[in-house]
């Protein structure tokens, strides 16, 4: 498809990142984002019908590049319970002038399926692990899954030629901030970039609350009492994680400071829920409905119209304004295992 003229935002912000949530489903039930005791066994997901095809997501992300998107990652809930998931990676990796399809997984399936993404073109791999403590990730996880499944997972993508894999690890004071030290060594030695993100209020169901936040500069000095790092500039500009290296020059680490450092101002992002609603920030509140239209048979044109509406009036920037002393979780907010990280 023929490239549009670029779209800015409210706040001249272009539009260059596309994340697909695929599914509101997952294996895991981390208590920050999926409680276990909220999606029990009888809690209702999105039914089948309702989700979008992977040929209405290929169209709508093809429709996006044409507008700017020049990077896709696919999340979920837990992208791997998708079936036939490596199917859509294949379509979208087909797209002429995207060359970045990246995924966030919580890796529990990557031994079974890590090379069958590759083979389909998937480009990058982002794991979530937030410790290595066992026993802290069982109760973490919601569902005593053990370390050594998530190990033998980006072990598994390494070997399928992933590298280096990011592993994105979320830091909740008094829950595992002692164990980050751990985490970094374990990750430099393999070569891959552990990115600490701090615990953020996204969604309704965590309780969130500032006192629960490790901001990131304690975590660099916390790194830094046993791994000399030092800051390195960012690869892109917008790029979400402050990047550094040993000192020795070698390695990287990220630190993802949303609470304390909002990188509000350059977001590109654009996230497209898995029944096909487009949302223009993870704290929004209320989709654009795409389905509807897509299923009564609207013409390219007239989707591109309704995305680009979108995106115009595009105002957000709620990591800059929250209020840090007051949880504001209460809000009326979408959840994260609907919308992705
Ligand atoms: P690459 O640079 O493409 O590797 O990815 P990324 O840096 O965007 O990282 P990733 O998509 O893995 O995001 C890491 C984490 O950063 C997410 O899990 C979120 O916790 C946080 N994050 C990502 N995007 C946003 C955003 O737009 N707003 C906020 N507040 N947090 C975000
Ligand atoms: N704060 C920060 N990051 C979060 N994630 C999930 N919930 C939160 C939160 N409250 C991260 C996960 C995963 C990605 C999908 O989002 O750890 O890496
Ligand atoms: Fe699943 Fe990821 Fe949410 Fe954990 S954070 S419950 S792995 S979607
Ligand atoms: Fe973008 Fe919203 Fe995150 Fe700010 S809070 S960086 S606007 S997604």
């Amino acid at each position: 498809m023929k490239r549009k003229k670029e779209i800015i935002d409210q706040l001249k912000r272009p539009i260059k990142d596309l994340r697909i949530s695929v599914t509101d489903r997952c294996n895991f039930r981390c208590a920050y984002c999926m409680p276990a005791e909220i999606y029990g066994e009888r809690y209702e997901f999105l039914d089948q019908e309702k989700l979008l095809t992977f040929e209405e997501i290929n169209r709508v992300t093809r429709l996006l590049v044409s507008l700017g998107v020049r990077k896709v990652r696919i999340t979920g809930g837990e992208p791997l319970v998708r079936r036939d998931i490596n199917v859509l990676v294949k379509l979208i990796s087909s797209i002429d002038t995207l060359s970045d399809i990246a995924m966030t997984t919580n890796g529990y399936l990557l031994p079974k399926m890590a090379q069958s993404l590759k083979t389909a073109g998937l480009t990058r791999l982002t794991v979530s692990l937030d410790t290595l403590d066992d026993e802290i990730f069982r109760k973490m996880n919601g569902r005593n899954f053990g370390v050594e499944s998530v190990l033998q997972g980006i072990e598994a993508a390494s070997k399928a030629g992933f590298h280096p894999i990011k592993i994105n690890s979320v830091v909740q004071k008094g829950v595992n901030d002692h164990t980050i030290t751990t985490l970094t060594e374990y990750f430099l030695e393999k070569g891959h970039i552990v990115r600490f993100i701090e615990y953020m209020d996204v969604g309704t169901l965590n309780n969130w609350n500032m006192k629960h936040v490790v901001p990131g500069n304690e975590i660099v000095a916390k790194i830094n009492e046993t791994i000399p790092i030092e800051p390195i500039g960012p690869l892109y500009k917008g790029e979400v994680a402050k990047r550094y290296r040993q000192k020795n020059g070698t390695g990287e680490i990220g630190i993802i400071a949303s609470v304390t450092n909002p990188f509000c101002g350059d977001c590109t992002r654009l996230r497209l829920s898995p029944e096909g609603s487009l949302y223009t920030c993870l704290f929004g509140s209320k989709g654009t409905d795409l389905r509807t239209p897509l299923r009564d048979g609207a013409s390219d044109p007239e989707l591109v119209e309704i995305i680009s509406n979108t995106w115009l009036s595009r105002n957000d920037r709620y990591s800059e304004t929250r209020s840090v002393n007051a949880s504001n979780s209460n809000n009326k907010k979408v959840e994260m295992y609907h919308i992705g990280g």
